[in-house]
């Protein structure tokens, strides 16, 4: 098959990690491995089109962010085809402008590079599959994981499924420290259009980049506790997900962001990544969830942004308590409202 020119389009979300990956080898390889619920409304939208160029042995693109040119990321794309050239045959034959804007607010302290990247991987497969009609669905997905994760190392967990497990564990053999695996078990009810409110407490950006974050787990005096911590969690995780006991997802998810702030705390250079305002928060949800039984919890990021995880049939009631005790702690009282999702879409 020969292509001269053509354009492809395909969304990403953003996915949120219960159990964290933090540290990692060569190659973006995890320490650990990981598993998190796939967001369903940010995403980010990209448009890939591509022209047969001479093949000087050079990349040549230009890049697009909500309609205008965005130079300061080139270097990491640059970077990012540097890295997969070995995949992509024909990552030197066209001329590519990519196009993409997300859904949720620029500089909103989210990073967007989990659903840029994903969303770049998958469109790269599309031109793949024009290009080589043959491949399967499999193929497809598991190698546009492969592509993301060489992205962003989380990214890899934004292309296919609601729940992905990245990282080799010895309960799931299909699993990889390569690719992103949808979570191979039935998910409890409880979990069906699980919620995910984001907190906007500081939309400022990152203090500490994921790439500084992650180097500091080498040489970290507990590195080794906490990847096997990690592997446990996950085993932990597997039952509850599949059990639907939400006091132990609650007591789960909770310890694992709290722990993944603890090794920022406890490496050498140190970080409090959290704001008084998020410990605020982190507060008031302990004493709505004991006032009222609900089972609702927080997560964290590597940032002092909250995320508010809770069941479908819970909303009404965790929403108020969200507008009325917690809003004012966000940063010009913003927040996002996102549920599980299932991956990128082609559009
Ligand atoms: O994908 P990266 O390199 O930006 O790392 C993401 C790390 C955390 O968001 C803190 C945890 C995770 O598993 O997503």
């Amino acid at each position: 098959n020969d292509l001269t020119q053509g354009s492809v389009s395909v969304s990403a979300p953003s996915n949120i990690a219960l159990v964290k990956y933090w540290g990692k080898k060569e190659n973006q390889i995890p320490a650990n491995p990981s598993v998190s619920f796939t967001l369903s409304h940010c995403k980010t939208i990209t448009t890939l089109a591509f022209a047969e160029k001479n093949n000087d042995g050079s990349f040549s693109f230009e890049l697009l962010f909500d309609g205008r040119p965005k130079d300061d990321f080139k270097p990491k794309i640059e970077k990012f085809f540097e890295r997969i050239q070995a995949y992509v045959p024909f990552l030197k034959k066209y001329h590519f402008t990519i196009d993409t804007r997300n859904t949720f607010p620029h500089s909103s302290g989210i990073a967007s590079s989990a659903s840029g990247m994903a969303a770049l991987a998958v469109a790269l497969m599309q031109v793949e599959r024009q290009l080589s009609p043959e491949i399967n669905d499999d193929y497809f997905y598991r190698k546009a994981s492969f592509l993301a994760r060489l992205g962003s190392g989380s990214a890899c967990r934004s292309v296919r499924g609601d729940v992905v497990i990245w990282g080799a564990h010895a309960d799931f053999p299909e699993s990889s420290d390569s690719y992103g695996l949808a979570f191979p078990h039935p998910i409890h009810d409880n979990f069906r259009q699980y919620q995910d409110t984001i907190l906007l407490v500081d939309k400022g950006k990152k203090e500490v980049s994921s790439t500084v974050g992650h180097d500091l787990m080498h040489g970290h005096p507990f590195a080794a506790q906490r990847f096997s911590q990690a592997h446990h969690n996950l085993s932990r995780l597997s039952v509850v997900l599949q059990n639907g006991n939400l006091e132990d997802f609650v007591s789960i998810l909770e310890s694992e962001a709290l722990t993944l702030h603890a090794m920022m705390m406890t490496s050498m250079p140190y970080y409090i990544l959290m704001k008084p305002h998020t410990l605020e928060i982190i507060n008031r949800i302990w004493a709505f969830r004991k006032h009222t039984g609900i089972p609702v919890c927080f997560t964290l990021d590597a940032g002092a942004n909250v995320h508010v995880l809770y069941p479908e049939n819970v909303s009404v009631e965790v929403l108020d308590f969200i507008k009325t005790e917690l809003v004012g702690y966000c940063e010009n009282g913003q927040y996002i409202c996102d549920t599980i999702g299932h991956g990128a879409e082609l559009i």
